[in-house]
């Protein structure tokens, strides 16, 4: 039995856990949990699966999730809140393994402090990657603590990685779906409303993820996780854009073959995957072999979608690069959701963030919530620059 602490247990993924938990009462059973502002979900979360300690993001929520516990006589479950409350959950000693997907840099210390107490991580928080993967990795190899991706992507390459040596591998190609502006011409992207950047093609996923899906962005951040997850430079991680998300990555191997994996567009697979590690269960994702008769790949477009070229670089240069990446694009989409900034603003104020950034490479996680702090403080001041908009 596998006991489970989910960080973001409220969101997408979080709740994409607690169905593979809830399909296989045998092998999984949920020790903690950690979400952020929806008390309610939470509360429900706490009657259904009862687990030993939970967080909320604030100490007005967890003070509200108490009293309701309370008075279902559930007072055994301990409630805490903030970072140091995620960081409960996450290091809880009865939990052996840490789902990690809490949306941002928000899910970092937690995740670093659940791989220092030698949990197993099942990682789907891509931002902890991009802002600290030689933190996490370097960590993780001296406590030979597995981590292991949720990312579709990167658990297909996982996946196909076990096919061979690592020395054997030449390049791995992650696959983009291309949002839903794939076909958008240029001109036409000064107009993009939210709600059709919200409208992504082929998955159902958190609001963050789905804009930066929609700038490709969200690829960007998955080169530098493969590269950190992998240690691969970043020339040898390749973008295809294939629209039907059939194909969820490929491994290029140095004699030429290409492994590739592919599944039905669920993120339970690759969740299931990464819980029963090193196994294989059984489920009922089955895939439809007709899904193999219109595949289509295409190279990426860097002039419509800059925010892979921006990624490209910062990837090259890592350190306080990929921090100001992830928190400029944090802020910028938080900008964009409020309908502060248009579409192509979000571009627009990460390469302003970007030219602002020193190469530094920080060697402890205080260090990088201090250089992804000012990266955030120098977004925020460009976009009170009213020219943000328009330079986008
Ligand atoms: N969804 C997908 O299919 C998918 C696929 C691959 C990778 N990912 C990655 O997985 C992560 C989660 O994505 P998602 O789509 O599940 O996002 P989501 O639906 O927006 O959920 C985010 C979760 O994080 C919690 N959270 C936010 N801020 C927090 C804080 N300060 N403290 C504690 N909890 C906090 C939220 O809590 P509340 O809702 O309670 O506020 C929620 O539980 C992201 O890094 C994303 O890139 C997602």
């Amino acid at each position: 039995m596998k006991r489970i602490a989910i960080l973001g247990s409220t969101g997408s993924i979080g709740q994409s856990t607690l169905s593979i938990v809830e399909s296989y009462p045998e092998r999984f059973a949920v020790a903690s949990l950690a979400a952020g502002r929806n008390v309610d979900t939470a509360y429900q979360q706490c009657l259904r699966w009862h687990p030993r300690i939970v967080s909320l993001a604030t100490e007005e929520l967890a003070s509200d999730l108490r009293q309701r516990l309370r008075r279902e006589g559930l007072s055994d479950i301990e409630v805490v809140w903030g970072s140091e409350g995620t960081v409960s959950v996450a290091t809880l000693p009865e939990a052996d393994f840490v789902v990690s997907a809490i949306v941002g840099v928000a899910g970092l210390e937690a995740t670093y402090a659940a791989v220092l107490a030698g949990k197993t991580i099942g990682l789907a928080n891509k931002e902890a990657m991009v802002a600290a993967g030689e933190i996490l990795t370097a960590a993780a190899r001296e406590r030979n603590v597995a981590l292991l991706p949720i990312d579709s992507e990167h658990n297909a390459v996982h996946q196909c990685m076990r096919a061979g040596e690592r020395g054997e591998v030449r390049q791995i190609w992650l696959t983009a779906s291309g949002g839903p502006f794939r076909t958008l011409p240029i001109e036409e992207f000064a107009n993009i409303t939210v709600e059709q950047a919200l409208r992504h093609p082929t998955w159902v996923m958190g609001r963050r993820i789905t804009i930066d899906s929609a700038t490709l962005l969200n690829k960007g951040l998955e080169i530098i996780e493969a590269c950190r997850l992998f240690d691969l430079p970043p020339s040898a991680v390749r973008v295809t854009v294939h629209p039907q998300s059939t194909v969820h990555s490929l491994v290029e191997y140095v004699d030429g073959s290409l492994l590739a994996q592919i599944s039905v567009t669920d993120m339970r697979l690759p969740i299931l995957y990464a819980l029963s590690y090193p196994e294989r269960v059984a489920s009922e994702l089955r895939f439809d072999m007709q899904a193999l008769a219109d595949l289509h790949f295409e190279p990426p477009d860097l002039e419509r979608f800059p925010c892979l070229r921006l990624a490209y670089e910062a990837a090259e240069k890592g350190g306080a690069h990929a921090i100001a990446l992830n928190a400029a694009d944090e802020v910028a989409v938080a900008a964009f959701l409020e309908r502060a900034i248009p579409f192509m603003g979000i571009p627009g104020t990460i390469e302003r963030v970007l030219e602002t950034t020193s190469e530094t490479h920080p060697a402890t996680i205080q260090e990088v919530l201090t250089l992804d702090c000012q990266a955030r403080a120098t977004a925020r001041r460009i976009l009170a620059d009213s020219n943000t908009g328009r330079r986008g």
